[in-house]
């Protein structure tokens, strides 16, 4: 069965869509692994654009399944910052202090935040699968657990099954039962099946 090529370089991405995915029994390699070198601009002004431009730019190159997640955190207190630019957004190791910083004094009402994340699937005929999953909470005053990657140790999550703990708390599962990835993954795990149905008649 042909494997999934994924557009990324994040390892903590990496592990949850293996995780999510598992499934779906394909084999999923990364893009570096797939032969792709390059580095890719992400200038899409929305996360669906940036999932698009990664998956594209993968699939020309490898002509293969690729498979791409653009996600980010948004904070309602921020005008939506650092939104598209998460993973930019200040020097690497600096970025959860800066938005606690940020948010220093700022009362729990107004600490809302979410996070998207858009997948963008490209098969090898040009076809393209999209989807979107959100995850809601409130960020946190200080950094709290170890587990997962990014912004996970400031991010409360408000949802039922995680409610009051942080991504950087909860277990992998917990995190992936209601997480951006988890419900935007799912989405499209359902979306493929049917898209495969209808290619084999
Ligand atoms: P991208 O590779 O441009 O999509 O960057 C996404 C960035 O958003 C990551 O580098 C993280 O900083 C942040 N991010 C996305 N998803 C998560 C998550 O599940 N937990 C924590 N941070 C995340």
């Amino acid at each position: 069965m042909e494997k999934i090529i994924f557009a990324t370089g994040n390892a903590g991405k990496l592990k949850e869509i293996r995780e999510i995915l598992k499934d779906l029994n394909r084999e999923i390699v990364t893009m570096r692994e797939a032969g792709f070198e390059g580095e890719i601009e992400e200038n899409g002004t929305t996360f669906r654009e940036n999932a698009e431009i990664k998956a594209k730019a993968v699939w020309e190159k490898t002509g293969g399944i690729v498979l791409a997640d653009d996600s980010g955190l948004v904070i309602d207190y921020l005008n939506g910052e650092p939104g598209v630019y998460s993973a930019r957004y200040a020097e690497p190791g600096k970025r959860k202090a800066t938005v606690l910083e940020k948010l220093k004094g700022v009362p729990e009402e107004k600490r809302g935040a979410h996070f998207t994340s858009a997948i963008c699937c490209v098969f090898p005929n040009g076809d393209v699968l999209e989807a979107e999953g959100y995850c809601y909470g409130r960020i946190a005053e200080e950094c709290r657990g170890e587990s997962g990657f990014g912004y996970d140790p400031i991010f409360i999550c408000t949802e039922e099954g995680c409610a009051g703990k942080t991504f950087g708390e909860a277990t992998a599962e917990e995190k992936d039962a209601v997480s951006h990835r988890g419900k935007s993954l799912r989405i499209f795990a359902e979306k493929l099946e049917n898209y495969l149905k209808d290619k084999e008649g």
